[in-house]
């Protein structure tokens, strides 16, 4: 959406851009501390990456560093061989650091339960044995739908450890979400747990899991069921494929299994996100590139160090959580945290409350977190001994200036820089934010590109615009940590990321550009400010989600015949999501039939995707070629003024829904 031009330069004047600069004591104590870097990596480009492989340990050597004869098909460390968790596990068991704590979990009820790298190892080994044993082989996709529960990153070392590509389902998608990814990546096994709690209650886990594995259509070998709730479980009884997590690691008890070596190249795991059309996307990652810039991006933006202690308040169901909760600080040896409930349950001091128990060092959370803390208010931090933090972080949507500035006094203390760090599922690790410990932060601004990361804002004929204008992101030069193609689709891979401004037919890899989907503006100091997403794809409180997903979950109710979704302001949530719905001839219009809509989105997808509003309209606007105007119904759902409507074959539409819309 080309809309999103006028927005962004509208922000660019109306934002006065602070600057603040690091603490000299942070920066003495800094991973990275010396600017030379970016001349350095620019100099040596693609070279420099032999720093974030050198964070490995390899069991063969890789000859080159990258191969980009087949562009867009890169290949990074090529020839290399390692083992992901080896990387995690078995190296700092060896080196001295078995007895080091590798997670601190905290249950939504105060339950904890602490894992040393020695723990982590034993665990890990047990279920690889037990996965073999249950037939799982090299290469086979294993699907994990669990909770923020320690077993996911046991499972997910597991895989990894007998090279088993997982592919993490995010435990609050629907059943109908659950077999539609294993379908996609034809998986064959599915790891998951009878329940887990939030805000207090039990929640029924297996029986969405059951309903998800009805709908695999290759049929299951065998699933995994982990025992969080105990005596508040629901009673189901284990299927005949199914097996007890407690049970298979007693019957494995003291097993050791080999890790397999496998091939830089080699898929590391699936992560499915969202994407323009219905289908969401398989996103491959592999082993070299990715763990290698998950742990280099680690030391460098997160400066995280063995002795800290480190969390990540997102979920691991996300990309956020592979790459920061589990991968790239486990590779580096720390300690991480892990919560299992929301960010208000029991109270809204919950985090807070964490940070002091455990000291926490290094903070990386969601703006929608921290909008909400706003929200609540100071009192909350104000109680507890935030003390021991040295750096803040955010991910996942754009941050304004105001809630950064909250983040930065009233968590921070304005002692701790903080990092706003922009990337993708698909990169697989940050690639643009400051480097704390070097560059000062612009509150609203991401910051310039990593060392090595070649970002560019360009027009739609892909030129590059001035300082202080609003363009297009794209990613120039490929990183380690890129996805390597969706799924047995490589043709789609091609035209949702690259097509756009690439030269398709050339083997030339300067002719190919990366289009992440984002607008952004870029300021005379390379400072790149992100607008959002030009697809349409909605972020709701962190969270991708597609139009067209929630759109044909609320065809498929009973009644509709058309609707349209689209991201509308939200406060806390960033976006929300507004439905205009069509009904059928004699459908009634009313709570029952906006329920049910509801409903059938929550089946669909799962309550993050619930639609805020629900609007009945008789027609939806549409351009004389039959092109629903999305930015128009953006601008109702934001109560803005409308913009030009006369391209319209319907024009009269719009006020009606307009009208409907300020009477609810
Ligand atoms: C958005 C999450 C502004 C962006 C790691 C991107 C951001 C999408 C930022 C990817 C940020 C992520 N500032 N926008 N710091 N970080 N985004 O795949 O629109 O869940 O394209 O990966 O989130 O979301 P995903």
């Amino acid at each position: 959406m080309v809309e999103s031009d006028g927005d962004g330069e509208l922000e660019a004047r109306l934002v006065e851009q602070e600057e603040f600069e690091p603490s000299a004591e942070f920066v003495e104590q800094a991973n990275i501390s010396d600017p030379k870097i970016y001349d350095e990596f620019e100099e040596n480009w693609p070279g420099c990456w032999e720093q974030a492989a050198a964070l490995l340990d390899w069991d063969s050597p890789y000859e080159d560093v990258l191969d980009d004869s087949n562009p867009p098909f890169y290949k990074w460390f090529t020839g290399g061989k390692l083992n992901a968790s080896y990387n995690c596990l078995d190296r700092h068991v060896e080196n001295g650091d078995k007895n080091r704590v590798a997670i601190k979990w905290e249950g939504e009820h105060g339950d904890t339960r602490t894992y040393t790298y020695q723990d982590l190892y034993r665990e890990a080994n047990e279920f690889a044995a037990a996965l073999r044993d249950l037939g799982v082989e090299e290469d086979d996709v294993v699907t994990l739908y669990m909770p923020m529960i320690p077993e996911l990153p046991i499972a997910m070392l597991a895989c990894a450890r007998i090279g088993a590509p997982h592919s993490v389902v995010f435990a609050g998608f629907s059943a109908e979400a659950l077999a539609t990814r294993m379908n996609s990546a034809d998986s064959r096994f599915l790891v998951t747990c009878d329940g887990y709690y939030r805000r207090g209650d039990p929640l029924d886990h297996l029986d969405k899991a059951n309903e998800g594995l009805d709908g695999v259509d290759h049929g299951v070998d065998a699933a995994v069921v982990v025992d969080r709730l105990g005596d508040d479980g629901f009673g189901h009884d284990l299927r005949g494929n199914q097996h007890d997590w407690d049970d298979l690691l007693d019957e494995h008890s003291g097993d050791r299994v080999d890790p397999v070596q496998r091939d830089a190249e080699d898929m590391l795991f699936l992560m499915y996100t969202s994407g323009t059309t219905g289908q969401p996307k398989g996103v491959k990652h592999t082993t070299g590139g990715y763990l290698s810039y998950a742990a280099w991006t680690s030391h460098a933006v997160l400066d995280i160090e063995k002795e800290d202690t480190y969390w990540c308040a997102a979920d691991i169901g996300w990309i956020t959580g592979h790459s920061y909760i589990v991968y790239g600080p486990l590779a580096l040896g720390t300690t991480t945290v892990m919560y299992e409930g929301t960010p208000d349950y029991p109270n809204r001091s919950r985090l807070w409350e964490l940070v002091e128990k455990y000291s926490v060092d290094i903070f990386y959370t969601a703006p929608t977190a921290i909008r909400a803390f706003m929200k609540w208010g100071t009192q909350f931090p104000e109680r507890h001994d935030l003390s021991s933090l040295r750096l803040l972080g955010t991910v996942g949507e754009p941050i304004n200036p105001r809630a950064w500035k909250w983040y930065y006094k009233h968590i921070g203390d304005e002692e701790c820089p903080v990092v706003d760090t922009w990337w993708q599922t698909e990169t697989g690790g940050m690639m643009i934010t400051t480097l704390p410990g070097v560059g000062n932060m612009k509150p609203g601004s991401a910051g310039p590109p990593l060392p090595g990361v070649d970002a560019k804002v360009v027009d739609t004929g892909g030129e590059e615009v001035e300082a202080g204008r609003a363009g297009y992101l794209t990613v120039n030069k490929p990183w380690p940590g890129m996805l390597r193609t969706l799924y047995k689709n490589d043709e789609r891979f091609i035209d949702e990321y690259w097509r756009e401004y690439s030269d398709t037919d050339s083997d030339d890899p300067d002719d190919w550009v990366y289009f992440p989907e984002d607008g952004a503006k870029i300021d005379g100091d390379g400072y790149i400010t992100i607008l959002g997403r030009v697809d349409d794809v909605i972020n709701v409180s962190g969270h991708r989600l597609g139009t067209m997903e929630i759109e044909s979950a609320i065809v498929g109710v009973e009644g509709v015949a058309e609707a349209a979704v689209v991201g509308g302001k939200h406060d806390v949530k960033g976006e929300a999501v507004y439905a205009y719905v069509i009904t059928e001839e004699g459908q009634a219009e009313d709570d029952e039939m906006r329920d049910r809509i509801v409903q059938g989105v929550e089946d669909a997808i799962g309550p993050i995707a619930r639609p805020e509003q629900v609007l009945f309209t008789p027609e939806l606007p549409k351009t004389r070629s039959g092109k629903i105007m999305r930015r128009l119904l953006e601008e109702i759902a934001n109560g803005e003024e409308l913009g030009d409507t006369t391209t319209l074959r319907n024009p009269e539409i719009v006020e009606e829904i307009q009208r409907k819309a300020d009477a609810r």
